[in-house]
């Protein structure tokens, strides 16, 4: 039986949140026995926000080691640098050619950039939903694991595969579409009340998988909440949503009945409720957090599987872009 292809990747922008884990990777690594996998460091599109070369490379490494650390094993998994793949950068032009500008304009991620960054408002953030588009259709791949941010960059790889084929009259790439095995696509809140777990959202906001307990103590103690319930079985306002959200992800089924029961009761005790919060995020993160370090003083590992990795996701981008030359007309003399 032929499996179905899986492509994801992540931005080496840093560290990998909890939010990363529950609303992509922890996927990549269920994923990964089931289906023909490749998850890669989407470096290029890191360049869009300007890395120094000072950063760059530690960056990468950083989310190859948490990547290894999380379980994906590159023995049944092709994992690569996508710069490491020069065919998604040749992709990416020919698509440019059929991707409009107010299409590129009305993307929420390319208002939202903008907004933060007025004085970058670089082509590459323009295109951005172009470039993660020929990395999925680089592997013709149907399956994408991602949070739910990511919805409408799919629904836009959806536009440019089907009018790629309409183009050139070919039913050549398939449809993809964002994953999860939890029925919903997941958005993981931070702790500051407003929102998702991010990156860019400011101090405090994310814990990361290589958090320190102490760290994710603090953190979570410092969570925004409220004076507490003014009425019984009210509902609850967005930071304290948010903080049960949590809970939901980290925590068992009773626990997470037993705080609700006190919230409903109007007696519970924050200081109570964020403690175990922080104990069960410490946890689950634990077995992540113990391997970061150790792989990461492993170098040489590190350039074999990057290596390998490049080689294997070549393979199969080189034969996609052999096809797509042909389909679009180039010919050699
Ligand atoms: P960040 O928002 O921290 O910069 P990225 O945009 O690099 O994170 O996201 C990498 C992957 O992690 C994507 O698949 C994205 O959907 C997922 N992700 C990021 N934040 C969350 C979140 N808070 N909840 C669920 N998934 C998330
Ligand atoms: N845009 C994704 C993010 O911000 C990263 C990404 C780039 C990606 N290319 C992709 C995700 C291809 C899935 C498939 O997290």
């Amino acid at each position: 039986m032929i499996k179905e292809t899986v492509v994801s990747g992540i931005r080496s922008t840093g560290k990998l949140h909890i939010g990363n884990y529950y609303g992509a990777v922890k996927n990549f690594v269920q994923m990964q026995h089931e289906y023909n996998c490749y998850f890669f460091i989407a470096d290029l599109h890191s360049l869009t926000t300007h890395p120094t070369p000072q950063d760059l490379h530690g960056n990468i490494k950083q989310v190859l080691v948490e990547y290894l650390a999380c379980g994906i094993d590159p023995e049944t998994t092709t994992i690569y640098i996508q710069s490491d793949v020069p065919e998604v950068s040749e992709l990416y032009l020919y698509l440019n050619m059929n991707a409009y500008l107010g299409e590129l304009e009305r993307a929420t991620s390319f208002k939202d950039k903008v907004r933060a960054n007025p004085d970058n408002v670089n082509a590459g953030l323009l295109t951005y939903p172009v470039l993660m588009a020929a990395d999925i259709l680089i592997h013709r791949a149907t399956k994408v694991p991602v949070g739910k941010d990511q919805e409408q960059h799919l629904e836009m790889a959806r536009t440019f595969g089907n009018r790629f084929n309409r183009l050139y009259s070919n039913e050549y790439f398939p449809e993809p579409y964002a994953f999860s095995y939890s029925n919903n696509l997941v958005k993981v809140p931070g702790l500051d009340g407003k929102g998702k777990m991010g990156k860019s959202e400011g101090e405090g906001n994310a814990v990361y998988l290589s958090d320190s307990p102490e760290v994710i103590r603090k953190k979570v103690s410092r969570a925004v909440t409220d004076s507490g319930p003014t009425a019984e079985n009210q509902d609850k306002p967005e930071a304290i949503q948010n903080l049960f959200d949590l809970m939901k992800i980290v925590s068992s089924a009773d626990t997470l009945a037993h705080f609700e029961e006190q919230y409903n009761k109007m007696a519970i005790r924050y200081g109570d409720f964020k403690k175990q919060l922080a104990e069960d995020m410490i946890v689950t993160t634990a077995p992540m957090r113990e391997r970061i370090n150790e792989i990461a003083a492993d170098t040489a590992y590190l350039r074999q599987v990057a290596k390998h990795g490049a080689l294997k996701a070549r393979e199969s981008a080189q034969k996609t872009i052999r096809e797509v030359r042909e389909i679009i007309g180039f010919k050699s003399f």
